[in-house]
């Protein structure tokens, strides 16, 4: 099939990927002129472990082309996808500036049946609104129908999450989009869920505000095993193994972030109020992410006797989770600023982020990796879990930092085996 995403994020990018891998011809349409010359080239402006490969090998092939000129792609495509940002306005409320704008570049240049179907995620009723742009810009001829299909991929994992979804939502009104969107699908795996257009919308920012519910809820346990003495740890893995509630997302630690889970409750939290409904228990999972964030600034203060000034912290990890360069809300940037703000002096490394974290984090320090950060350091703060943070030499950490404290805001370490080694040391939850 002949099909064309228009934006190459995180999104756009690695689904085309995964589609054009799986024989389709695949346009990627982009708005700036230099990342569609590199694109071209097989350079991508994202960090996301195996798109590289993939994207070359496309290329290659011929399955893959980059372009900024919708006429080269639309007509001759059967399905196009938007795939572009929808990123929070100031009231938290989606801003969809970017899909109505490329909707309505869009629409001139369809031609024949074609599918027009949504990847961002995006508010209930939003489709519709792309419907009528549609049918006021396009050509008489053109005939469309609109279709959500949002996206359930994780940075870091995007490649195989593409690949073999749990479900993939097709909402539309029309058997003939959804024929054409089942017959595009057949080879990814995953339950197909045929629904309405405005059911689809709404599945992505239910299942986003329930994973960070979760996560709340993990920091919640956690914050009270802290004060009763349980080991919060423990007891979310307990909780997990029971099938109806499930292990993953029950991780306490320095609190969620990212482009998505924060943006997409703000968002949701935006549909309830214009919808006149008090969606209090979403409330209170963003307070509870705002203290499980703001916990870890508490602890590094505990470990350092109330007094961040002149102290040199050692921050290890900067993105919002491992596997990617993304520090878009990363928890690291409320912490460090934070830190900075009262007095302490910051020494950062992260594997894959640093070039991003310099745009944001202007009064810091970065390392060319975890030793020389920890040099002369008062506390070790890990915020990340990367990997390579999990098999550290800290007899050689001890003798490099000034004292030997750590910060371990995603539990990675063992807290026995550290304090052995002669660490004060505190955990999320345990
Ligand atoms: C999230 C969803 O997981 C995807 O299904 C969805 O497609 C995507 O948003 C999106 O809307 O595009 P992502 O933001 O890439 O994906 O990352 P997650 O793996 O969900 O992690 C989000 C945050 O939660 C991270 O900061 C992570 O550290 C934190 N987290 C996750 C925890 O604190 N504890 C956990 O147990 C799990």
């Amino acid at each position: 099939m002949k099909i064309t995403f228009i934006g190459h994020g995180y999104v756009g990018l690695v689904t085309a990927s995964v589609f054009a891998d799986l024989g389709n011809t695949v346009w990627v349409i982009g708005h700036t002129k230099e990342k569609i010359e590199n694109l071209k080239k097989g350079v991508i402006p994202i960090y996301e472990p195996g798109l590289e490969g993939i994207v070359k090998r496309n290329i290659k092939a011929k399955r893959i082309l980059f372009t900024l000129d919708h006429k080269e792609a639309i007509p001759e495509s059967s399905a196009v996808f938007i795939a572009v940002g929808t990123p929070p306005r100031e009231n938290g409320e989606a801003d969809l500036s970017s899909i109505f704008e490329v909707t309505k570049k869009l629409a001139p240049y369809l031609s024949g049946y074609t599918v027009v179907a949504t990847k961002s995620t995006v508010p209930v009723g939003t489709n519709k609104k792309i419907k009528e742009i549609i049918n006021q810009f396009k050509s008489q001829k053109a005939d469309f129908d609109v279709a959500s299909v949002p996206e359930f991929l994780r940075e870091g994992q995007a490649i195989s999450d593409t690949q073999s979804p749990d479900r993939v939502i097709i909402g539309t009104d029309s058997k003939k989009a959804e024929d054409l969107l089942i017959e595009l699908h057949e080879p990814i795996g995953g339950k197909h869920i045929l629904t309405t257009i405005e059911t689809a919308e709404m599945i992505k920012y239910a299942s986003n505000a329930f994973l960070a519910t979760k996560i709340s809820f993990a920091n919640s346990i956690a914050s009270l095993s802290e004060i009763t003495g349980a080991d919060g740890v423990g007891v979310l893995e307990a909780v997990g193994i029971d099938k109806r509630i499930g292990s993953s997302f029950l991780s306490p630690g320095a609190g969620f972030g990212g482009s998505c889970l924060p943006k997409d409750i703000k968002a949701l939290l935006g549909i309830a109020k214009t919808s006149g409904y008090d969606f209090g228990l979403l409330k209170e999972v963003n307070k509870v992410n705002d203290q499980a964030i703001k916990g870890i600034v508490n602890k590094s203060k505990r470990l350092l006797d109330g007094n961040l000034e002149n102290k040199t912290i050692a921050v290890l990890g900067l993105s919002f989770k491992p596997d990617t360069d993304d520090m878009r809300d990363a928890p690291s940037i409320v912490i460090i600023n934070s830190l900075v703000k009262a007095g302490a002096k910051i020494k950062a490394y992260d594997p894959v982020a640093m070039k991003n974290a310099e745009k944001i984090l202007k009064r810091i320090t970065f390392s060319k990796d975890c030793y020389q950060a920890v040099e002369g350091a008062d506390l070790l703060i890990l915020l990340t879990e990367w990997n390579e943070f999990r098999q550290l030499d800290l007899v050689k950490i001890k003798k490099l930092m000034k004292k030997p404290n750590i910060v371990d805001g995603r539990n990675i370490y063992d807290p026995k085996k550290v304090k052995d080694l002669g660490f004060a040391y505190i955990g999320v939850g345990r």
